[in-house]
């Protein structure tokens, strides 16, 4: 017997299914966000068509040609950084970033670049004309007149030009504009969003070509559309940055190809996206004179050591509950170091709001950050810079002891290069040796640090 749902509702967030609507998602908590949709393309059929295995049949490990994937340069060094070494074949990278961002000019830059070394190429607009891409190819002074381009939507369309056209590289920018004639929903919604990409992502596999997919991203700053985009692609990458600054960095947060701490920078100027490739002090603020609540810290994400500035803003806070606020930091970091700064160090700070940030819209989520940041924290508090060349990195642990960090001395020939004279680091990451220009203070414990305030 077979029972079938009238009606089904899809939550645009994370893509759960639920056979009634509500206010509020069962599975992410997202609000209003149950859709109706309906119930097409469901069950082992649809999982069949969205397959993505080249050839089945079992084998065994040894079998199997493990030759390492076969890499093509972007053009760009910054993105063939954040990729894990390059574009692969067959590969599909979903690039978020809110609107305006320069996820176009970022792509049609790269596939210019690759059109002018002869690479086949194809770029799928569904949000500007052919009139729009060209003035826009044209301002960004790319000589690629090979740079192959179509203004479609529909994907079977696509599918279809494209199995003529044999493109080693393909842009569909962007997904959420595209739909199939398979699934009667509208354009946009969840299922469509989703079918259209396993159609695509589909045809990179089948045919080994590289699908470059720009995903819009919701006012949460997540990939918008469902979840599941993210599961079907092999590398997800979000280029990211300050409204106001120029520079934008490149993010993976998921990567089959390669490791996902890798960050690109780039900056955007007239002539287009230009890469940074020494973006290490282009993080700092320039103030005057020391200002509290700042800190400087050497992070190292991916492969090469950054210099960025932690800021904290304590204030006094009348709301029964005082707010927290981390931009570009794990908000949960900061509760647990809030609590190690009230219970070891006697800061009171329940009456206090707190809103950290780190400069020029870099994320850092590793925790040789938490020093720099209880440090910014208890500058603002008691209203008292910190010294000025002072830099500063360590993992603070919940009974706010000092924790060791990788590539300590590293990050120390980073300081030293750009002028930072004092360095503030745990016990068991100082140097054997002095280090020249440097005077280190080496801690095992949070009271010891909060000497410099
Ligand atoms: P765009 O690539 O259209 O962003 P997205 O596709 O992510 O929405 O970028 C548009 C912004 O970039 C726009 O605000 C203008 C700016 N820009 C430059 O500063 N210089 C340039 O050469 C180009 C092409 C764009
Ligand atoms: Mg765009």
């Amino acid at each position: 017997m077979s029972r079938k749902p009238k009606r089904l509702f899809v939550c645009s967030q994370c893509g759960a299914q639920s056979p009634q609507w509500a206010g509020q998602c069962a599975e992410c908590g997202a609000w209003n966000s149950l859709v109706e949709e309906r119930a097409a393309a469901q069950g082992p059929g649809a999982l069949r068509r969205a397959g993505f295995a080249a050839d089945s049949g079992i084998r065994a490990l040894g079998e199997v040609d493990a030759v390492a994937e076969a890499r093509m340069t972007s053009g760009f060094a910054e993105l063939d950084r954040v990729l894990g070494g390059g574009l692969v074949s067959g590969a599909v990278v979903l690039i978020g970033g809110d609107p305006g961002i320069g996820k176009t000019t970022l792509l049609t830059q790269t596939l210019g670049m690759l059109a002018a070394r002869g690479v086949a190429t194809l770029y799928v607009t569904g949000e500007e004309s052919l009139q729009q891409v060209g003035l826009r190819a044209q301002r960004l002074g790319l000589a690629a007149q090979d740079m192959r381009l179509l203004a479609e939507t529909e994907v079977e369309r696509i599918l279809e030009l494209a199995a003529a056209e044999g493109p080693g590289v393909m842009v569909i920018d962007s997904v959420q504009t595209m739909f199939t004639t398979a699934v009667p929903s509208a354009p946009g919604s969840v299922s469509q969003v989703r079918e259209s990409a396993a159609r695509l992502v589909q045809f990179a596999k089948q045919t080994g070509t590289t699908l470059l997919l720009v995903g819009h991203v919701t006012k949460e700053g997540t990939l918008a559309g469902p979840r599941i985009l993210e599961h079907m692609v092999d590398t997800v990458l979000y280029f990211e940055g300050d409204a106001d600054s120029r520079y934008r960095v490149l993010r993976a947060v998921k990567n089959r190809f390669g490791a996902v701490n890798e960050m690109g920078v780039f900056a955007m100027l007239d002539g287009g996206l230009r890469e940074v490739s020494n973006p290490s002090a282009i993080f700092l603020s320039r103030h005057e004179r020391p200002v509290s609540g700042s800190a400087v810290m050497v992070t190292r994400e991916g492969s090469r050591p950054l210099l960025v500035e932690v800021q904290a803003l304590v204030a006094e806070s009348h709301a029964a509950n005082p707010r927290r606020l981390a931009v570009g930091l794990d908000p949960n970091r900061l509760a647990i170091l809030l609590a190690v700064l009230q219970r070891h160090c006697g800061t009171v700070l329940y009456d206090q709001d707190v809103f950290v940030n780190v400069v020029g819209g870099v994320r850092v989520a590793e925790t040789a950050v938490d020093l720099a940041l209880a440090l910014a924290i208890l500058s603002s508090l008691r209203d008292r810079p910190l010294p000025e060349g002072l830099v500063v990195f360590g993992e603070v642990g919940l009974a706010g002891e000092i924790r060791p960090v990788q590539h300590g001395q590293e990050r120390l020939r980073e300081a030293v290069q750009h002028g930072f004279r004092q360095a503030l680091i745990p016990r068991a990451n100082a140097p054997r040796r002095p280090v020249e220009g440097l005077e280190i203070q080496a801690v095992q414990h949070i009271t010891e640090a909060t000497g410099f305030l």
